[in-house]
């Protein structure tokens, strides 16, 4: 095991109706002007933003609205919320969402007090030294930005997703209430849970050894992923499989299960590619390129790949030849993917291989190399493209 530090100071409210203590908590956590930002219309729809105001009035809290955030989010809406909270002398963000609309709070609340261009942090030019208190109410297990410090925002022109992380933006406070994910279509529920899961193996492969409670608490968020997610999609009214998959959802991307070792992270930078070019959900982008990232690197460590086969798929060990344990988890993953409704290649996901080289050149690495688990060049990837292209099972 790695020498390690982990921080995640997050107050996690988890549980029915706590978004009416939104309000409380924002007062705990010393917010007094409060912008709320929000996505498209379905916290309008729900009532939750009613809700929310109603908490925060009820502490006498002031606040201003700012929706309108889209899935990957836009850096535009967020140079707008900057100039917002400026005039307000807004104090506190509070976003209503899933991932996106987390991320673009996150992200204004790293340039209100930033002279520069915020996107200067994205781009890897600064690194900020300050930024305003951010807390979510969240409304999709997914991204695990409630929990992170990580920001993901697309800049409109050019189309680049680039992330961003700092200790600076972690919540500090996440209110969780299972059943404002009732209302998720069972595609965004499905692409919820593929993310999850994809958090989960971007740190399982990994090439230090002996972190056993690490492998472990992965195998436990996978295995409770692989019972909950179909109940919920047959079920989506089902509260004690949304609540699992809620708190997996954050145990998957808070850090905790990838302390002590080295991960990996190139399967999202492969994905960030194909939402920033096609709008494609994220969790679906995964789906159809995590496996293909598998396929390319197993032989850098046939063992591991074999054992995530055996104690989370349940595939028999094949002690001759491991290599067929390892190729038969990954088919395992790709058919439980298709069983919750995800794309598993390149044209159910509405992407075109001949945009390859594109998307190669935007990945953006040159004559180098990048990923933790295996180092690939520009060429493994384009790889990892095709075969992520063709896939059919
Ligand atoms: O905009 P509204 O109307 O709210 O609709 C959203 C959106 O269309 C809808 N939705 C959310 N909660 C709902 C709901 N619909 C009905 N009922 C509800 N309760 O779902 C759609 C997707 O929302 P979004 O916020 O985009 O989903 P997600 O949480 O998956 O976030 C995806 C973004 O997070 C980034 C992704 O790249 C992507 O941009 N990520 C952020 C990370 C982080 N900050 O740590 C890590 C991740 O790996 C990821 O990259
Ligand atoms: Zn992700």
């Amino acid at each position: 095991m790695d020498n390690f530090q982990f921080w995640s100071p997050t107050e996690f409210v988890f549980g029915k109706d706590t978004e009416n203590e939104a309000g409380k908590y924002v007062k705990k956590h010393g917010g007094t002007k409060v912008l709320i930002h929000y996505g498209g219309n379905s916290a309008v729809k729900s009532g939750l933003l009613d809700k929310v105001k109603i908490s925060l009035a009820e502490q006498d809290i002031t606040y201003r609205v700012l929706g309108g955030v889209q899935p990957n989010p836009r850096d535009t809406l967020v140079y707008d919320g900057i100039q917002l909270c400026r005039d307000n002398g807004i104090d506190f963000i509070l976003a209503v969402g899933g991932g996106s609309v987390i991320d673009s709070a996150k992200a204004i609340a790293l340039g209100v007090p930033y002279e520069g261009d915020f996107w200067d942090f994205y781009a890897g030019k600064a690194e900020p030294v300050k930024a305003l208190p951010v807390a979510t109410v969240l409304t999709i297990a997914a991204a695990g930005s409630e929990g992170s410090g990580d920001s993901v925002i697309t800049k409109e022109e050019g189309g680049l997703k680039r992330g961003f992380g700092s200790d600076l933006i972690r919540p500090r406070f996440s209110i969780m209430d299972p059943q404002l994910t009732c209302t998720l279509p069972p595609y965004q529920t499905a692409c919820g849970a593929t993310d999850i899961m994809a958090h989960v193996f971007e740190r399982y492969f990994t090439n230090t050894q002996e972190v056993e409670v690490t492998d472990r608490l992965c195998e436990a968020v996978l295995l409770t992923m692989i019972k909950e997610t179909p109940r919920v999609i047959a079920d989506p009214n089902n509260y004690q499989a949304r609540a699992n998959i809620m708190w997996a959802g954050t145990v998957a991307h808070n850090g905790i299960v990838g302390v002590g070792r080295s991960q990996d992270w190139n399967s999202h930078g492969i994905e960030h590619e194909l939402s920033a070019l096609y709008d494609c959900a994220h969790g679906a982008g995964l789906a159809v390129i995590m496996p293909a990232w598998m396929e390319f690197v197993y032989k850098h460590n046939v063992m591991r790949f074999a054992q995530v086969a055996v104690r989370v798929w349940g595939c028999p060990m094949d002690y001759e030849n491991p290599e067929n344990t390892a190729l038969e988890g990954i088919l395992c993953f790709r058919h439980f993917l298709r069983s919750i409704g995800m794309p598993i290649n390149f044209e159910e996901l509405g992407a075109k291989e001949e945009d390859i080289p594109a998307l190669v050149d935007k990945f953006g690495i040159g004559d180098g190399k990048t990923g933790g688990f295996v180092h690939l060049s520009a060429e493994d990837i384009a790889s990892i493209y095709r075969l992520a292209a063709r896939a059919q099972i």
